[in-house]
């Protein structure tokens, strides 16, 4: 789905916005608009002084991070974040797909004297008029509310937008959620994580992320999951753009049935050539696999060179699958996956489901 047809499809349910927290009921902008500045200002500082509860953390890092600095924040929904951001010294700019949730945060910045752009999303075009020198992208449970093709054409449209070595900050919800309430159709998941009227959420980590901001290279600075894995915080520096090349996989076969790591720790048990590379320099190798009990080591060795080519994943029992992924700056054609069992607690017993060999992004 293209990004204008996604933004026509979404931005009518996301009149209807979070509060300063997840467990304040959700509000509809054009609402609120139409109180009074006193009964608008009441309620928005009480959503405020509860925020810090949930987003006190990165309030604390962020302001400091970013005072004087230039953010563009993407789906600012009732303006909480950029209000802080705003009072610790950033200049902000919200830009939002909804219009009414935008002349909210036009009303409480004058009402509390404070000086913050807005900018209407209403197709890719409208990033156009942005200013090219933001020094973070600041996008808060936004951009995985349309599908992944779309978020692409935003995000590559916004990161024009960056100055070179800017951040990228983004919310989003893990993928550990998503296996842990059922791997349902994102069109269904969001209905489930943000409300009956929600059309679409997906699941992001940092790979995720990287694969769509490609070509643009991202190194990830903070990839932090919080609240049991409800929520992903990504915090990654903008490097800057590659020249395009199809990100091509390799499939290598996946053994079928358990495998049963036995103990001790250090007692290698299954392992696969890799060979060949799909790719010339760094490598990523992705292993989807469940874990039924124990823990298992996954790790790239190279034969001949008696050496580890990447560092070790040590993968925990969990209900569901689980993606993994091993990075090599250098392959080589005698590359090795090893597993082992990674507990001191007895054998480990696992499935693999799948092992794809891409170039590192
Ligand atoms: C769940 S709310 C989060 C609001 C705010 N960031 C916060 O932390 O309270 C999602 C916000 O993102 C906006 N939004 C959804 N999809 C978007 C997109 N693709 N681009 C920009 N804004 C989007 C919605 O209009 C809404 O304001």
């Amino acid at each position: 789905m293209a990004f204008d047809e996604a933004v026509r499809s979404t931005a009518e349910k996301w009149r209807e916005v979070p509060g300063g927290t997840d467990m304040q009921p959700r509000q509809f902008s054009d609402r609120l608009a139409q109180s009074s500045d006193a009964e608008l200002s009441r309620w928005w500082e009480d959503q405020y002084s509860c925020a810090a509860s949930l987003r006190g953390w990165y309030w604390r890092l962020y302001g400091e991070l970013l005072r004087g600095k230039r953010v563009v924040e993407i789906g600012s929904g009732l303006g909480f974040d950029a209000v802080h951001l705003a009072l610790q010294g950033a200049s902000v700019t919200c830009c939002d797909i909804a219009a009414s949730n935008l002349e909210v945060i036009r009303r409480i910045a004058r009402l509390r004297g404070l000086s913050i752009e807005t900018l209407h999303i209403d197709n890719v075009r409208s990033l156009d008029g942005l200013p090219r020198d933001f020094d973070a992208v600041w996008a808060i449970g936004s951009i995985h509310h349309i599908p992944f093709e779309a978020a692409r054409e935003e995000s590559l449209a916004l990161v024009e937008h960056l100055k070179p070595g800017g951040r990228w900050i983004e919310l989003s919800y893990p993928r550990e959620r998503w296996v842990r309430e059922g791997s349902p159709p994102f069109g269904k998941w969001g209905r489930m994580t943000d409300g009956e009227r929600t059309p679409w959420v997906e699941w992001y980590d940092v790979e995720k992320l990287k694969l769509r901001l490609h070509p643009w290279r991202l190194q990830s600075i903070l990839e932090h999951r919080l609240e049991s894995d409800t929520f992903i915080w990504m915090d990654c520096q903008v490097l800057g753009r590659e020249v395009e090349t199809p990100i091509v996989r390799r499939t290598v076969p996946a053994p079928s049935g358990t495998l049963v790591a036995p103990g001790p720790l250090w007692n290698y048990a299954w392992s696969t050539p890799l060979d060949p590379s799909p790719a010339e320099g760094a490598v990523m190798v992705e292993i989807e696999c469940f874990i039924d009990s124990g823990s298992v080591g996954f790790v790239l060795w190279l034969e001949d060179g008696n050496r580890f080519l990447s560092r070790e994943v040590i993968a925990e029992a969990r209900t569901g699958n689980q993606v993994l992924h091993l990075t090599a700056d250098m392959y080589h054609p005698d590359t090795r996956l090893l597993t082992r069992s990674a507990t001191a607690l007895g054998a480990s017993r696992y499935r693999i489901a799948s092992i794809n060999v891409r170039p590192a992004l």
